[in-house]
C-alpha cells in the first residue's frame, strides 16, 4: 500500500503537437480506489504507463510511496498492471501463469504455492488451476490475469480497462467482485473506464479527463450533482443531461418554450452573472407540471417515447433543442402530444456559455478540481 502522487505530470509524444496528458496533479489516499475516466484518447492509458514507468512523463513528478520514481525501471515500482487485453502465456497452466513474477524473483516453491493457492480462492479459480488459457472462458481468464496481480503483493494496482473485453452481464459481476476484492486487499488502485457507469460504481474518486487535461477530481455523488463544467456535467449521468441556451435575468432563467424561476439561494449565487448562459437538467429532473405555476416550467413537443417499463423516456422538442425526460412509471404519452414540465431550482444547472464552467453551485465540503492529500 502506498500513496501515490503526481505533480505537474506532462507527456508528450514525440516532438511536436499537443501534450497527450498534461499538467495532471493529483495526491491519492493510502488504499484508495481512484477511477480514471474520459472519452477514448483522453491520455488515461498514458497516465497509467507512466505511473508504471513503461513510459517516462515529460514534466512534473510521480511519487509512489514518498519515493519519487522517476529514474526507478518499472519492475523496481513495485506495481501490478492488468489490462484488457490478458496476455497469459498460452503454454503455461493457470497455477503457472499466477507463478511467473514469483519464480522470477526466485522466491522460495512453498511460499509461490502458498501465494498462488490463496489469490485463487479468494478469485475462485482454484478448480481452474491446472487448465491452460485457452480451456478458459473469457471471465474466468480475467480472473487469472488479476490472480497474477494479486500474488506480486504490490504497493499499487494499475487497471486499465480490464474488463473491456467481457459480455455485459459478466462485466457487472466482474466490477463488484474487483470492489470486493479491493475493500479485503486495500491496495491502493488506478482503475481506467471509459465507461461513466463503471466510474460511477466502483471509483472512491473519479478523475474525469478530456484532451489530456483533468476536467474535475471528485466523488461520485459530487460529480453529479456539482459537475464543474458542461463536459462532466454531459459525461457523467445516464442518460446524459439536457443543455438547454437561454439568458438569465432578475432570477429567471428562460429562453425559446421555458422559463425557469430560480429560487432564492439560487439567485444568490448567481448574483454576480446575467445575460446568455446554458441551462442544465438533468432527464431524471423533469416531472410533469401539476398546472398550479403557470409561467414557470418547459413546454414541449413529444418526438419520441420508450416505454421501458420502470419509467417512460419522452424525447420532446422545447424551441428547437430537443429534450429527454425520464418519468417514472408508465405513462399514457403519444407522439405529438404538448406536455408542460417543470424542474426544481435545486436541480438546474448553469453553465457560463464561453468557459463552459458551471455558476453558482457548490458542494457543500468542496472539493471541486483540487488535488487533496
Ligand atoms: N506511443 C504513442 N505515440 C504517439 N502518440 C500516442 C502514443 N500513445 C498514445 N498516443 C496519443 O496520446 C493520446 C492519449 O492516448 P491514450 O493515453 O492511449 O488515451 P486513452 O487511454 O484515454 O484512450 C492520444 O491522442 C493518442 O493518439
Ligand atoms: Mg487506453
Amino acid at each position: 500500500m502506498a500513496i501515490v502522487e503526481l505533480k505537474n505530470v506532462a507527456k508528450q509524444y514525440g516532438s511536436s503537437g499537443n501534450n497527450a496528458v498534461d499538467n495532471f496533479n493529483l495526491v491519492t489516499r493510502d488504499g484508495e480506489f481512484v477511477v480514471l475516466v474520459g472519452p477514448s484518447g483522453c491520455g488515461k492509458s498514458t497516465t497509467m504507463r507512466m505511473i508504471a514507468g513503461l513510459e517516462r512523463n515529460t514534466e512534473g513528478e510521480i511519487l509512489i510511496g514518498g519515493r519519487d520514481v522517476s529514474q526507478v525501471p518499472p519492475k523496481e515500482r513495485d506495481i501490478a498492471m492488468v489490462f484488457q487485453s490478458y496476455a497469459l502465456y498460452p503454454h503455461m497452466s493457470v497455477a503457472e501463469n499466477m507463478a511467473f513474477s514469483l519464480k522470477l524473483k526466485k522466491r522460495p516453491a512453498e511460499e509461490i504455492k502458498a501465494k498462488v493457492d490463496e489469490a485463487a480462492k479468494t478469485l475462485g479459480i482454484e478448480h481452474l488451476l491446472e487448465r491452460k488459457p485457452r480451456e478458459l472462458s473469457g471471465g474466468q481468464r480475467q480472473r487469472v490475469a488479476l490472480g497474477r496481480a494479486i500474488v506480486r503483493s504490490p504497493q499499487v494496482f494499475l487497471m486499465d480497462e480490464p474488463l473491456s473485453n467481457l459480455d455485459a452481464k459478466l462485466r457487472v459481476d466482474m466490477r463488484a467482485e474487483i470492489v470486493k476484492l479491493h475493500k479485503r486487499l486495500k491496495v491502493t488502485t488506478f482503475y481506467v473506464t471509459h465507461d461513466q457507469v463503471e466510474a460511477m460504481t466502483m471509483g472512491e474518486r473519479i478523475v474525469v479527463m478530456k484532451d489530456g487535461e483533468i476536467q474535475q477530481i471528485d466523488t461520485p455523488i459530487n460529480l453529479y450533482e456539482y459537475p464543474a463544467n458542461r463536459f462532466v456535467a454531459g459525461f457523467i449521468g445516464n442518460p446524459s443531461m439536457n443543455f438547454l441556451r437561454g439568458t438569465l435575468a432578475d432570477g429567471v432563467v428562460g429562453g425559446e418554450g421555458y422559463r425557469l424561476t430560480l429560487d432564492a439561494a439560487h439567485q444568490a449565487a448567481v448574483a454576480s452573472h446575467h445575460g446568455d448562459i446554458w441551462v442544465g437538467i438533468r432527464p431524471e429532473h423533469l416531472r410533469l407540471a401539476d398546472g398550479d405555476e403557470p409561467n414557470n416550467g418547459l413546454e414541449g413537443t413529444v418526438e419520441v417515447v420508450e416505454t421501458l417499463g420502470a419509467v417512460t423516456m419522452v424525447q420532446l422538442a422545447v424551441g428547437e433543442t430537443t429534450i429527454t425526460a425520464q418519468l417514472p412509471g408508465h405513462r399514457q404519452i403519444a407522439i405529438g402530444d404538448s406536455l408542460s414540465l417543470a424542474c426544481d431550482s435545486d436541480k438546474l444547472h448553469l453553465f457560463d456559455v464561453d468557459s463552459d464552467r458551471a455558476i453558482g453551485r457548490e458542494p457543500a465540503a468542496a472539493s471541486s478540481t483540487a488535488a487533496e492529500a
